[in-house]
Order: C-alpha cells, then structure tokens, then sequence
C-alpha cells in the first residue's frame, strides 16, 4: 500500500478527484493546508483523512515554514507527495528532500505559460491550444519531467472562466491517472522525461479541426 500526502491552499477539487478515483493500492494519509481556512480540508475530514494546517503566514521564513511543512508531512511517511493547487513556492532543500516523489499540477501545457494567470495569458496569446500538466517538480518553478498533458482546444468566445472550467475538467481526469501510474510503479525518471510504461500513443488534435474535404 503506498501512502500518499496530498497538500492544497483552497477549493481542493484536484484533491477530491484522486479521493474520489480510490486508486486501488493507494491510501490518502494526509490533506494538509498552508491556509486554515482552505475549503478542500473539511472534504478530507469528511472522508475520515486525517488533516492538518500549516500556516505559512505564522512563519518569519521560507525556510521555517518549509522546514515545518516537511515535518508535518514527513510524520505520515508518504511515498508519494501531491502538490493540488498548493500555491507556495518551495525551497530548493524541500524539493531535493522529495526528490522523485513530489508531483504538481500546473494549468498550462508547459514549457508554455509557468506562473501565474495562465488561462487568461492563453487568452491574450491567441493559441488554439491549452491545457494542463502534471510533472515532477524539481527546483526550477513549474519544470521538471512530465508525466501526463491533456489538451483543449480554446473556442471562439472564450473567457478566462469557460476556459478555466474546460481545464479542470480535464485536471480532474490526468492527476488521478498520474497518481495512479505511480502507485503502479510505471512511471521512471529518465533525465528531464518521465516515462510511462504501456501508456498508449495515438492520435493527433488540431484546433480549430480542418474541414474535411
Ligand atoms: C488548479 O487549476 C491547479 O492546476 C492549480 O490550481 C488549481 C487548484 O484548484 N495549480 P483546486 O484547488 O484543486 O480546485
């Protein structure tokens, strides 16, 4: 049984998806905030996982609150830690601590569009394309090795919040699937990729789709 930790800062709907996924093989040991008021922890207490807070605000450093977060992760031994809309920044000594073992979802196919905003950034850049990632996180902000993308196109009439919901439906379908690869034991680490094995390869998006002639 592998014991993961999930950590969020508010709605927490990633985190209810992979609750909701119960990936065989896969325990949720933990939920734990940066903010006391998150509304994803009373889903978690409400399917009897254990939570706590660790207010970053209560800390004179990044460090301090780094150095406490581990310590409130680390006491649930996980092996696997998921960052669901957890929006702090990690030090470099976090991440190297959960170094292959610490996965995030970002709200961009990346390389494009790390940071904040993305969706409305998409908007503004006039790609056809968008979407979300789940990768392993390593000390540069929103790199590391990809495990799963999924794609949407952006239609005409878009706003920031169509879009944002077209993008969290499909976040809620790839970060159970990456955890669950994980749990699996199929995804390796090799340099800056992450493969999976039998992940299955097909098919081609274009947006907007040509007219078939
Ligand atoms: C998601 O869009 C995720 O990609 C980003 O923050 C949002 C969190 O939403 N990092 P939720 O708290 O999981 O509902």
């Amino acid at each position: 049984m592998k014991s993961i930790v999930i950590l969020i800062s508010g709605r927490g709907s990633n985190m209810e998806a992979i609750v909701r996924a119960a990936i065989p093989g896969a325990r949720i040991a933990a939920v734990i905030s940066n903010r006391p008021n998150a509304g994803g922890l009373a889903f978690a207490a409400a399917h009897g996982i254990a939570t706590a807070v660790v207010d970053h605000t209560t800390y004179t450093d990044r460090a301090a609150f780094d150095a406490a977060l581990a310590g409130a992760i680390d006491s649930h031994t996980p092996d696997l830690v998921v960052l669901a809309g957890f929006m702090r920044v990690l030090t470099a000594d976090f991440v190297r601590h959960y170094e292959g073992r610490l996965i995030n979802i970002h709200p961009s196919l990346l390389p494009s569009f790390t940071g904040l905003h993305t969706h409305r950034r998409a908007l503004a850049a006039g790609v056809r394309v968008h979407g979300t990632t789940v990768h392993f996180v390593t000390a540069e902000l929103d790199c590391g090795p990809i495990i799963i993308q999924a794609v949407v196109p952006v239609m005409a009439g878009d706003t920031e919040e169509t879009l944002t919901a077209r993008v969290l439906a499909q976040e809620h379908r790839i970060f159970p699937q990456a955890v669950c690869w994980i749990v699996e034991e199929r995804v390796r680490i090799e340099g800056n990729m992450a493969r999976v094995a039998g992940a299955r390869e097909s098919g081609v998006m274009i947006s907007p789709p040509p007219e078939d002639v």
